[in-house]
């Protein structure tokens, strides 16, 4: 299992959208992803049906 961790202290420097890009393109190449949103914004969390 890989570990891909989007770390920035900036906010509004694209963490959540680079994570779910990457999660996409993960999953349409097959793999099985999982996002871990610990943010209180839960943004991520929101976007769970694409
Ligand atoms: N590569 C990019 N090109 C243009 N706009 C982008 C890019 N990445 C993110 N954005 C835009 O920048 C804004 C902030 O992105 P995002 O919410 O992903 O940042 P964040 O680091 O997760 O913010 P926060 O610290 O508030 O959680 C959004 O409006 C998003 O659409
Ligand atoms: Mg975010």
């Amino acid at each position: 299992m890989k570990v891909v961790a989007v770390i920035a202290q900036k906010g509004g420097s694209g963490k959540t959208t680079l994570s779910l890009n990457l999660t996409i393109a993960a999953e349409l190449d097959g793999k099985s992803t999982a996002i871990i949103d610990i943010d209180p914004q839960a943004s991520s969390a929101k976007c769970g049906g694409l």
